[in-house]
């Protein structure tokens, strides 16, 4: 299943994301503000439970908590710049990293940091990336996840490419992926087209 986030306020955050004029500050910015969107619009089956409290004006009002205790896991770089704020969202949220970088010739992903807990069963994994470009990277990501148990998995993305997006179905058909914005196609460098080039180069600056 894709999700693919369609709401005006997304369509005018994706256009400043991709905006080469959008400095680094500001694009740390939108990628938060993003992030929440499309994490809210995506985990509507979040577990609740149910909570007595106290008003200012009512006792003993019966209300929602979120119940249930998320894992995230950000593929490092560009995944970091989507966690903050979707920790925010989800107080209860838990963080395990992944450090995965794409070589620039052969575009496969090399796994440099696997900071996944021994035992994921049970656990509900949400994989943030960005980008899904050529979809190695996430396939990779999610195929971690699942080496350590996961059997719920999700990925939340801002832009995804179709063929990307096709491969990943194929590697990994169960799980699902949201986004803004899926764009037609890669360059010749494996770059997202029209996408927004590197995003943890805009993030965070290069990394040499
Ligand atoms: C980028 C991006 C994804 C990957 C997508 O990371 O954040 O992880 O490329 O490309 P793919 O779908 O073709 O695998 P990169 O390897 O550039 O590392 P960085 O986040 O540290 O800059
Ligand atoms: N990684 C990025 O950051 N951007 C792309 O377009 C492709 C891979």
């Amino acid at each position: 299943m894709t999700l693919v986030v369609d709401h005006p306020v997304v369509a005018d955050l994706l256009s400043r994301l991709r905006d080469t004029r959008t400095p680094p500050p500001a694009f740390r910015q939108v990628v938060a503000e993003l992030s929440a969107l499309i994490a809210y619009e995506s985990l509507r089956d979040l577990g609740t439970g149910e909570e007595t409290i106290d008003t200012p004006v009512a006792a003993g009002v019966s209300t929602v908590r979120v119940a249930e205790t998320v894992l995230l896991v950000p593929v490092l770089r560009a995944g970091l710049g989507m966690i903050p704020a979707i920790q925010a969202l989800l107080p209860l949220s838990e963080v395990a990293h992944i450090g995965l970088r794409r070589d620039e010739e052969t575009l496969q992903p090399e796994v440099y940091l696997n900071r996944l807990p021994a035992n994921l069963s049970g656990r509900r994994v949400v994989v943030c990336d960005p980008m899904l470009a050529t979809g190695g990277s996430l396939a990779e990501a999610v195929a971690l996840v699942k080496q350590h148990g996961a059997a719920r998995v999700m990925a939340l993305c801002l832009i995804a490419s179709e063929p990307g997006l096709a491969r990943f179905r194929r590697d990994h058909p169960e799980v699902a992926v949201a986004c803004a914005a899926v764009d037609p196609g890669l360059d010749e460098r494996g770059y997202i087209v029209p996408g927004l080039g590197d995003a943890g180069d805009r993030l965070y600056g290069p990394p040499d």
